[in-house]
């Protein structure tokens, strides 16, 4: 599909973006392994969180999806059943890293495979912690990339110390802790998001973490049971980064985002809008399940270039492309540093974002960690594409926005992925 973006004055109004993908996915999976029954309301309705889903189904979940936005899981307890056909994680590295976390304790045989894109991501970052807790798993690449096949069993607890921060990664190895004797620690440079060490204490877990000059570690004591529960989902911070961005960008815009998770370990992006210029008010509401939220208002405005790099990239690792797009427009030199990540997520979004800001005019320099963009040059429209990356599409349609004359982008149905809804949502608030 080809979507069509002309020129904004202004985004004004109200939303409600969809449920937090990753708190989506996580409710699911918990829900799935805990006893009892987990309701979970605000559920992400996008294809990642729906892939999950089915592969639950294949691994002997019950679920069912009353209405809308509302899935009930019915617990079993911790113990699967083998599957009899391979799980397809399509597009979602979360579902994909998240079950071989799962998996790993299952004692059967489980293949599991994704799309195009998810095939080339690096998977040896979680088998390779995976195996020395005494999981058994095989496939492409010495078992490196997907298709991967697990034999689950007995695991042994033990300390694990990332790379880089990968909240995917530490999620897989606590989940993996669930079925061990003893702590399972996770240390990471930087912390990466909590919500799965958040959903496991509501779920009854004893999770512990601590930071120090070293970073960040947790530690899951195991084997732990889980209770199934009522999750509420806040709605995706990075989902509404689309809109608080180009509103940021769009002098006369005034947007007010509704009910948006406000965790911590994901609000790097109001940061980095504040500390470019952007007028950004928050106003917190209490607790829901152990996540906070609350109502992001931002009016637009002249905007400055930022340095970004260190314990914040973790914090705004998703909404990076659409920074680079502010960067665009904004005075001054925009420069990302320690964001080497993004180059493995659903495209290289380093090489994907310099590419297609290149195609609009913008002068921006791809870096091995990040990107340098040279703003104050106006945008103008033309054809680019979105790489199959649902958040790239997004990025390029407030692009678009801001941009002089119509831009199109081709493969735009990608947002499915994230955001089915985005395409109505912003005709619903353009000026
Ligand atoms: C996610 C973690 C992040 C993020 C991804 C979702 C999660 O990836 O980029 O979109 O749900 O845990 P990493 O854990 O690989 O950094």
């Amino acid at each position: 599909m080809e979507q069509r973006i002309e020129p904004a004055r202004a985004l004004l109004g109200e939303l409600t973006v969809p449920g937090d993908k990753s708190v989506s996915h996580r409710a699911a999976i918990l829900g799935a392994l805990a006893e009892g029954t987990t309701e979970i309301e605000g559920f992400l309705e996008g294809a990642d969180p729906r892939s999950t889903l089915d592969c639950l189904a294949a691994l002997g979940v019950e679920w069912r999806r009353p209405e809308p936005g509302r899935i009930v899981v019915q617990g079993r307890c911790g113990t699967l059943v083998e599957p009899s056909r391979v799980l397809d994680a399509g597009n979602s590295g979360t579902t994909a890293r998240l079950l071989l976390g799962v998996l790993a304790s299952q004692p059967f045989h489980a293949v599991l495979t994704g799309d195009a894109s998810l095939c080339r991501r690096p998977m040896g970052r979680v088998v390779e912690p995976l195996r020395r807790m005494g999981a058994r798993i095989d496939g492409r690449e010495e078992g490196r990339a997907l298709p991967l096949a697990v034999r689950g069993g007995a695991l042994e607890a033990g300390e694990h110390r990332l790379a880089v921060a990968s909240a995917q990664v530490k999620s897989a190895l606590l989940l993996a802790g669930l079925a061990a004797a003893g702590p399972t620690g996770v240390a990471e440079p930087h912390a990466s998001r909590d919500h799965t060490e958040r959903m496991l204490r509501s779920f009854g877990a004893q999770v512990e973490e601590a930071s120090g000059p070293q970073g960040h570690r947790v530690q899951l004591q195991g084997p732990a049971a889980l209770r199934g529960r009522r999750v509420v989902v806040p709605g995706d911070i990075s989902s509404a980064a689309f809109f608080l961005a180009a509103a940021a960008a769009l002098p006369g815009s005034r947007l007010r985002v509704r009910r948006v998770g406000l965790n911590p370990t994901r609000t790097g992006v109001l940061e980095a809008l504040s500390r470019m210029g952007g007028r950004i008010a928050v106003e917190r509401r209490p607790d829901v399940a152990g996540e906070e939220w609350g109502d992001v208002t931002v009016e637009g405005g002249a905007l400055e270039g930022v340095e970004l790099g260190g314990e914040l990239i973790p914090r705004l690792i998703d909404e990076l492309p659409v920074l680079c797009v502010l960067a665009c427009v904004a005075t001054g030199e925009t420069r990302i540093r320690d964001a080497a990540e993004l180059r493995v997520k659903e495209s290289d979004r380093i090489a994907t974002m310099a590419e297609e800001l290149g195609r609009l005019g913008a002068r921006v320099e791809a870096l091995p960690d990040g990107l340098v963009v040279q703003g104050g040059g106006a945008l103008r429209g033309a054809t680019v594409d979105a790489h199959g990356d649902h958040r790239v599409a997004m990025a390029l349609a407030v692009a678009g926005l801001l941009a002089a004359g119509d831009t199109r982008i081709r493969g735009a149905e990608c947002v499915d992925i994230s955001y089915p809804d985005f395409w109505r949502q912003l005709d619903g608030l353009r000026r």
